[in-house]
């Protein structure tokens, strides 16, 4: 009789310092699966990273900076930092496509991808970190970058062999998270999300979401700065990457953590019940270096989404970096969704008694736990509602939406429920 045994994984993390271009090792991820089809993730810091007097922790709450044996066997047993740093839907499909293996595991989607994953965290075989990747896409190579996730999508929707050269495949930001064909773009000394418009998008996308940004601004909230470019005859969105600076000797990369992490929970509907703003907020007090500030920020975000019926507010899309303290993120992906219902809208996460409903007395039924008092959380519902019906036509209308198109999406827009 043969017998099963584990099957162990291993590879070095690395990680970019803060004020650092070039990666050091900061400890060993091991992934193990028992016989009986559990996997164990295990995350041990180096000796020599714990001695730097620059050391950082990878994650501020999960990964503190000890020399203990960290185990962990929820979400597949990938810690949540180091799931943050691996590829997600978009990703996985062209690194499922370019190592054509039949069981692709966690660490392979790591290995894998490229170094232009959010955050400072690396991941490779060798004890020695690679050098630093130096050089992006330009925006110039757009065209041709849109072309190949066009023809991916196209060809997987007819379940075609795949003609795209592996080169060209890579070139797609395969390790920034998010289900949109994106790639990363280097324009005006900056680094960029480019998010390509699809086929089946039913209004303008890369508008939009300008648009929303924009907006966003407008109603005071902290927005990642974002421009639309012509490329062919489509529109592309490029957002400046907050958790990159591009300095002469290379690139800063801040650290970034997802609200999955900082919630300790999974994108599985069985993680869902821990997705909620006001535990969001109790979490964030144990990390942010500053706490009043970033729950008020993220009490405004939740607001801004009940008043667009930004109803993909799920905690792959709320972030925290640390350029040397950890923050709240610059808000990104904000879409309006003009849900049919007009009484009742839910938002992604729980933020009040009432679980997800997208409503003011809902958003105000826990203020207290987001550091507000009821009658600043009011103050700041009202003045927000006003700008938004007042302003996301005239932004969307600047930034280049057609009549159609803005008629497609007001449903979305301080609807009536909102006050109920
Ligand atoms: N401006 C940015 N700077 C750094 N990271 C970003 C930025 N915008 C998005 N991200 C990261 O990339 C991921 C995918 O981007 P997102 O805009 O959410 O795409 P999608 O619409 O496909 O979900 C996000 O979950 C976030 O981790
Ligand atoms: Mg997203």
């Amino acid at each position: 009789m043969i017998s099963k045994k584990s099957i162990k994984n291993e590879c070095y993390v690395y990680m970019t310092l803060p004020e650092q271009v070039a990666p050091v090792t900061a400890g060993k991820f091991i992934l193990e699966t028992t016989p009986s089809g559990e996997n164990v993730g295990r995350f041990v810091y180096g000796k020599s990273y714990l001695a730097r007097f620059n050391a950082v922790p990878i994650d501020p709450v999960e990964l503190k900076l000890t020399d203990k044996v960290y185990e962990t066997t929820i979400m597949k047993g990938v810690f949540g930092a180091i799931r943050d740093a691996s590829p997600d839907y978009w990703g996985r499909r062209l690194i499922e496509r370019h190592i054509s293996k039949p069981n692709v595991s966690e660490l392979d989607y790591l290995l894998n991808s490229p170094d232009d994953r959010i955050g400072a965290l690396g991941f490779g075989l060798n004890q020695t970190p690679p050098a630093p990747k130096r050089t992006f896409n330009k925006v110039i190579d757009l065209e041709r970058l849109q072309q190949t996730a066009d023809e991916l999508i196209r060809e997987e929707a007819a379940q075609d062999s795949l003609h795209i050269q592996v080169e060209e495949l890579m070139l797609l930001g395969t390790s920034m998270g998010g289900a949109r064909p994106k790639a990363v773009v280097f324009s005006d000394n900056s680094l960029y999300v480019a998010k390509f418009n699809c086929a089946t998008d039913r209004w303008n996308n890369a508008i939009v979401e300008h648009a929303m940004l924009l907006l966003a601004s407008v109603c005071g909230l902290n927005a990642a700065e974002s421009k639309v470019v012509q490329v062919g005859d489509r529109d592309v969105l490029l957002v400046k990457r907050f958790d990159r600076e591009s300095t002469v000797a290379g690139y800063l990369r801040h650290r970034m953590i997802s609200a999955l992490t900082v919630l300790r929970a999974s994108d599985e509907t069985s993680g869902r019940d821990k997705w909620s703003y006001v535990s969001l907020a109790e979490e964030l007090r144990k990390f942010s270096a500053v706490p009043k500030e970033d729950a008020k920020e993220l009490f405004r975000r939740m607001v801004f989404n009940a008043l667009i019926s930004n109803t993909d507010d799920h905690p792959r899309n709320h972030a925290f970096i640390a350029k040397d303290r950890w923050r709240l993120s610059p808000a990104y992906d904000l879409t309006p969704n003009p849900v049919i219902s007009l009484e009742h809208r839910d938002l992604a996460m729980q933020c009040g008694q009432q679980g997800r409903f997208a409503s003011k007395s809902n958003l105000l039924s826990e203020c207290r736990r987001l550091m507000l008092e009821p009658d600043e959380a009011m103050a700041i519902i009202d003045t927000m509602a006003d700008v938004v019906k007042n302003s996301w036509y005239k932004l969307a209308r600047k930034a280049g939406l057609s009549e159609r198109e803005c008629e497609l999406i007001q449903g979305a827009f301080v609807y009536q429920g909102f006050f109920s």
